[in-house]
């Protein structure tokens, strides 16, 4: 598959305004202007366009399920948060090639008839959030942005918001929080934001990696893009592979590629003499897949079915000189730190998961603490008030299942196996 949404994405020398314009960038534009937004929604769910952000949800149906009959204002939220651990594909379109993606907000934007848009930047990406600023600034000197786009009766204001720097910041209820300037808790999920989101308006919220495919489903129809997936999958997908790979990087492919292809014929596979242990398909907050399951789609449904999500499609590899314990104690921390705090089942439970595991991985654990784990992560996750915790449990409720013989040798020894393996940066 020739490359879509890197194609012309250079982070050493992002295109200015006359470059991108020069490769046919914002001609989308007209193509969306031409057409009502019902005939835009229409075309994305024909595409079969999947939510980038994590959880797959319908594109083309969040937007006809906001409603053409919402009330007015109404916001557009173009999340760039990301902050989840092994996920670095939003960032490659942020720094690579911000124009693109304004492009992207526009179209989105008048499909929506949303009169202001915010793109919500990780706050660790401030100089690719400076230069989408002044990119900005040159579509709206260039009257790409605005009032009356283009002579389309169209008016559109987009602020970029640099995030003060939490995960929880990507989740969408506190996302809208952070923008009104407030502490980031996530709301109630009811009322849905897509009816009561920012300053009590109708407020959608997409991935920046979902809508930079709008103006390319736009120009080149919906068939178009459901022939670029492979498997069953839709469209292209920017995929991360990192761990014990050869090559970690970044990798625009079809949807549905296998994990199989991904690791090993575009991440250079594993070093020498090395098998694989197993793998998390889509970031931190999934669930571990073993090498059994290599030659599962990277798409939605099959990686579901497998038993984990394929949520960023940030692939983390672990080989056989990988101690999957020090692994999971390490994205236990990592979730232990980032709780919003909010509730006291992730705020405090998060934590002491994290002190059982820190325990059985000094090699001071007891035989009790495997199913002490497995009752707290039970009972954290549906007690929890948002999708945070549910996720956070699930790489240690799966590296239990994968890799008890591990957790159990930890314990028995009272040290870590791969402690040897790992001397010398193994
Ligand atoms: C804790 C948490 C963190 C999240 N972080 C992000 C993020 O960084 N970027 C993102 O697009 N979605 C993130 N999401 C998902 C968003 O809430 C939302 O579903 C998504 O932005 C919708 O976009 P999509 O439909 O295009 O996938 C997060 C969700 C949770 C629960
Ligand atoms: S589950 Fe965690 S992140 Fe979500 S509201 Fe509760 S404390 Fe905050």
């Amino acid at each position: 598959m020739e490359a879509v949404l890197t194609q012309h994405l250079d982070p050493a020398a992002p295109l200015g305004l006359e470059a991108y314009r020069a490769v046919g960038g914002y001609r989308s534009l007209a193509a969306a202007f031409d057409l009502k937004s019902e005939a835009i929604i229409k075309t994305v769910e024909a595409a079969n366009l999947r939510g980038r952000g994590g959880a797959g949800f319908p594109c083309g149906l969040k937007w006809r399920l906001r409603g053409v009959d919402a009330a007015k204002p109404r916001y557009l939220v173009c999340n760039l948060d990301e902050s989840e651990p092994g996920t670095f594909k939003d960032r490659h379109l942020l720094y690579g090639g911000p124009h693109q993606i304004i492009e992207a907000v526009i179209v989105a934007a008048y499909a929506l008839q949303a009169e202001r848009a915010f793109i919500f930047v990780r706050g660790e990406y401030a100089k690719g959030g400076n230069g989408l600023k002044r990119a900005l600034k040159e579509a709206e000197a260039a009257g790409l942005v605005g009032a009356n786009i283009g002579g389309s009766g169209f008016d559109l204001q987009i602020d970029v918001h640099l995030s003060a720097g939490r995960y929880i910041c990507g989740e969408e209820t506190a996302q809208i929080n952070a923008i009104e300037g407030r502490r980031p808790n996530p709301r109630p999920k009811l009322p849905r934001a897509s009816v009561k989101g920012l300053w009590g308006q109708p407020t959608t919220t997409n991935d920046v990696e979902t809508l930079v495919n709008v103006p390319h489903i736009l120009l080149n129809g919906a068939d178009w893009f459901r022939d670029l997936g492979v498997n069953g999958g839709c469209g292209p997908k920017l995929f991360g592979v990192s761990g014990k790979v050869q090559h970690p990087g970044l990798f625009e492919l079809p949807t549905g590629t296998t994990a199989r292809e991904l690791i090993f014929d575009h991440a250079g596979g594993l070093a020498e003499g090395r098998s694989l242990l197993g793998f998390l398909p889509g970031g931190a907050s999934t669930s571990f897949l073993l090498p059994e399951h290599l030659d599962v789609p990277m798409d939605f449904d099959p990686v579901a079915k497998a038993g984990s999500r394929l949520g960023t499609g940030g692939i983390i590899v672990l080989d056989d000189t990988t101690c999957p314990v020090a692994v999971t104690l390490n994205l236990m921390r990592f979730f232990a730190r980032e709780s919003c705090g909010f509730c006291t089942p992730c705020r405090d439970g998060l934590p002491y998961l994290a002190q059982i595991l820190a325990a059985i991985a000094a090699g001071e654990g007891q035989a009790q603490d495997l199913a002490l784990l497995e009752e707290l992560c039970e009972k954290i996750a549906p007690q929890s008030f948002c999708a945070f915790a549910p996720g956070a449990v699930m790489p240690l409720t799966s590296s239990l299942q994968c890799f008890r013989e591990h957790y159990a040798q930890h314990i028995a020894t009272g040290r870590c196996p791969f402690s040897k393996a790992n001397e010398g940066g193994a």
